[in-house]
């Protein structure tokens, strides 16, 4: 395999790499989504939602510890398909996981614009709703989506160990909203608001599952910060599982207390917590937590453009896209022109189209990845038993097996215009594997 970057300092540790993930997992699914699902999709049993997203995601994510740490490669799902199927393969997965990541970070971006907004709104500063929502929203240009993943994008290519400090306190100030929500409306909780607890019965349950998967997406970026670990061996396996965790906590603590502050369906609304926080008249907490929430969800902007750029490296290095993107800044160690192309065709998207829109697209492509990596660590175990796995799931293929099933179940639940969406996705990269990829990427060398 080719590897003519400049050797870069492993600047990762533990901590960092948990930041990183729980940066990258928690922001506008708990922030944005968790009302519009509990109010259009599962009622208060939204809790049970998160549940069963979570035990899909641990279930994929020790898949990601076993893979990552074995091949440790910043091209993640790219890196593990080119090793273990093929070329064909390879690129497919290479290329739907920009699609994901671009298609995330367009969602997250849209999402934070309704905090910013409200929190304008507060301040008595309203903008032209042409410049706040995309054409299919009747506006113009989500405006403020667009020049806040641009921003992110310029700090990122400053280099990971600056940019690190930044996505450190984004994701404290995360956090301490998160809290500061609970603690202060636990109190308003009436157990009369769960009452129908059921209120889509179990589809609406699984439906749930399949929407609020989102929230969960993230963990997998780690995976691409394996070349940047410290002792990747141990801290990535641990990372993956100490943020999944405390996201899963979170979220479900976060579902039962709004469900039962607010009578579900009154609850389809983009700024949930603040709204929730307003309704019992905590006007100075909903203004802090609004802010709060426009710098937290920059974090997971941040983390999915720096996971994108990765891929993209990670490709271009093994001309699977042309090498010239996966060139790294000789004093930042950052691939910037890969770097600004996630960024700017994020930036594109998060101007231009709906969040709901965006966030199924993100989650097909996710899932289907997440059901090729599963498939991958089964294959890998029976193609190269001998290989070194620093972190291997305990029960043979048990655990890869049931996460393939769930990977499907959520897949079936998702809407055909994601699908088809997808598909126009696929077409462009089998263009580009065709007039390029087949021509000039290597065969992988062990
Ligand atoms: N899990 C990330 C979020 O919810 C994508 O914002």
């Amino acid at each position: 395999m080719k590897d003519d970057i400049p050797k870069k300092k492993k600047t990762l540790g533990l901590f960092d790499l948990s930041i990183l993930g729980i940066g990258a997992i928690i922001g506008t699914g708990i922030l944005v989504l968790t009302g519009i699902v509990a109010a259009q999709d599962s009622g208060p049993a939204v809790t049970l939602s998160f549940l069963i997203a979570a035990v899909a995601s641990g279930l994929i994510g020790l898949c990601y510890a076993e893979l990552a740490t074995s091949l440790p490669n910043s091209g993640s799902a790219f890196f593990y398909a080119w090793v273990s199927v093929g070329n064909f393969a390879a690129f497919l997965a290479g290329w739907t996981l920009i699609g994901v990541y671009i298609t995330t970070t367009a969602t997250v971006a849209n999402g934070w614009t309704g905090y910013f907004s409200s929190f304008l709104g507060e301040l008595n500063v309203k903008l032209p709703q042409s410049m706040l929502a995309a054409p299919s929203n009747g506006g113009i240009i989500n405006l403020p989506a667009v020049l806040m993943v641009l921003l992110i994008t310029f700090v990122l290519t400053r280099g990971t160990s600056q940019s690190k400090i930044v996505n450190n306190i984004l994701v404290g100030v995360k956090l301490t909203i998160i809290l500061l929500f609970i603690i202060i409306s636990f109190r308003d909780i009436n157990l009369a608001n769960y009452r129908s607890f059921f209120p889509y019965g179990v589809s609406g349950v699984f439906g749930g599952a399949s929407a609020v998967f989102f929230s969960f997406l993230g963990f997998d970026a780690l995976a691409t910060s394996a070349e940047d670990a410290k002792n990747v061996n141990k801290t990535l396996p641990r990372a993956i599982l100490i943020s999944l965790s405390l996201s899963t906590l979170l979220y479900i603590v976060v579902g039962l207390v709004m469900t039962g502050v607010v009578k579900y369906k009154y609850l389809n609304v983009s700024e949930a917590m603040s709204y929730v926080l307003l309704t019992k008249g905590h006007t100075f907490i909903a203004e802090i937590v609004s802010f709060g929430a426009i710098l937290g969800i920059m974090a997971v902007v941040f983390a999915f453009i720096y996971a994108g750029s990765n891929i993209i490296k990670s490709m271009g290095r093994n001309q699977f896209l042309p090498s010239k993107l996966a060139q790294v800044n000789q004093a930042t160690y950052s691939p910037n022109r890969a770097i600004w192309l996630v960024g700017g065709l994020a930036a594109i998207l998060a101007g231009e189209f709906d969040l709901h829109y965006l966030a199924l697209i993100a989650n097909v492509g996710s899932l289907l990845v997440f059901l090729l990596i599963s498939v991958i660590a089964i294959v890998m175990r029976k193609k190269s038993p001998e290989l070194e796995r620093p972190f291997k799931i305990p029960g043979g293929a048990t655990i890869p097996t049931l996460s393939v099933l769930i990977c499907l179940i959520l897949l079936v639940n998702i809407s055909v215009t994601a699908w088809m969406s997808y598909v126009i996705w696929i077409a462009i990269g089998l263009v580009i594997y065709m007039l390029y990829t087949k021509k000039y990427a290597q065969v992988f060398d062990k």
